[in-house]
């Protein structure tokens, strides 16, 4: 079949990407998951496209073994784990799904900021050995409280409206949006220290780059607010995991919400035995709806770009 344009799939998606690219005669999929490295090398050459989450490393060797690549679709947000420089160089089309899985990481992440604050999972625990003590678990209101958005993109713009309803005073630092925008979604622009100095609740919604590598780090722990939680669903290596946990020790950080870490899974991690963190395991785009239009999104993007050449949104 050499005029067959030929797609590979190296972490499970939805079955409807699946299906929408079988409607596609002129494109082939073949599924090979759980490949690491070396195995993505090896099978790449022959394929036109490849499609992944955010398991597989899409390394620069992997993309120069790609003789005949033109795309790499990614089933998500983050494009951190493919080398986006090394795409670029060699003329592939790079596509995420921006929007797809948005609302999704934007519900998770005020899911950890009532955990957080009413101690559900400890009290869960709690529960579970036979234990009652309501006394234990007395939490703190949302309402009223002030909720720092640190990225301003699709999914901090989605937490700040939501925050708003929640009757919480929103401020928000992005380099990059306007504060005008900030306004429409109910957020004050500050700056990053003004930001960290004056949130009861931190969030972190920016990319993981160079710049933004231990972003929160010791120093801007200790510029937070005595008390204050943090919240990350974004990218493990946003923050200092160490200093991270200093401060949950000291009491200065009252607690996190992680959903991401720097290695992941995080085993043997001594957050495991912090009691004032809650842990989950990179579920910002998992449930049934974002899972199923990361892969519809992702599948459309890569069978119009191989066929017509068009690429809306890459
Ligand atoms: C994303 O970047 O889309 C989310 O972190 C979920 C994922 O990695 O698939």
């Amino acid at each position: 079949m050499p005029d067959t344009l030929q797609v590979l799939i190296a972490d499970p998606i939805h079955e409807d990407g699946r299906k929408l690219l079988a409607t596609y005669p002129d494109i082939h999929v073949d599924i090979a998951t759980g490949l690491d490295e070396e195995g993505l090398i090896l099978k790449i050459p022959t394929y036109d496209a490849l499609i992944v989450r955010s398991k597989s490393r899409v390394t620069r060797s992997v993309i120069e073994a790609g003789r005949a690549l033109k795309a790499i679709g990614r089933a998500g947000i983050g494009v951190d784990n493919i080398d986006i420089s090394a795409a670029t160089e060699h003329g592939i089309v790079v596509f995420n799904t921006p929007d797809a899985n948005a609302t999704t990481t934007a519900e998770l992440t005020v899911a950890h900021m009532m955990s957080l604050s009413r101690h559900l999972p400890q009290a869960d625990r709690s529960v579970r050995s036979n234990e009652w003590q309501p006394t234990r678990f007395v939490g703190t209101e949302l309402a009223g409280k002030t909720v720092g958005i640190i990225g301003f993109g699709t999914i901090g713009r989605l937490v700040a409206e939501r925050c708003a309803a929640l009757k919480m005073k929103v401020l928000a630092y992005d380099p990059y949006v306007t504060p005008e925008i900030m306004c429409q979604y109910s957020a004050a622009q500050r700056n990053l220290d003004s930001l960290l100095a004056s949130s009861d609740y931190v969030t972190l919604h920016c990319p993981l780059t160079d710049k933004t590598h231990n972003l929160i780090d010791a120093t801007r722990l200790s510029a937070m607010k005595s008390g204050a939680r943090l919240i990350n669903c974004a990218r493990g290596g946003l923050v200092d995991e160490k200093a991270l946990l200093d401060a949950l020790r000291t009491g200065h950080i009252a607690g996190a919400a992680l959903d991401v870490f720097a290695k992941e899974p995080p085993l043997g991690s001594e957050f495991i035995a912090c009691d004032n963190v809650v842990l989950t395991p990179h579920l910002g785009a998992s449930t049934k709806e974002a899972q199923q239009a990361v892969s519809v999104q992702i599948a459309e993007d890569v069978a119009k770009f191989l066929t017509t050449g068009e690429a809306e949104s890459a």
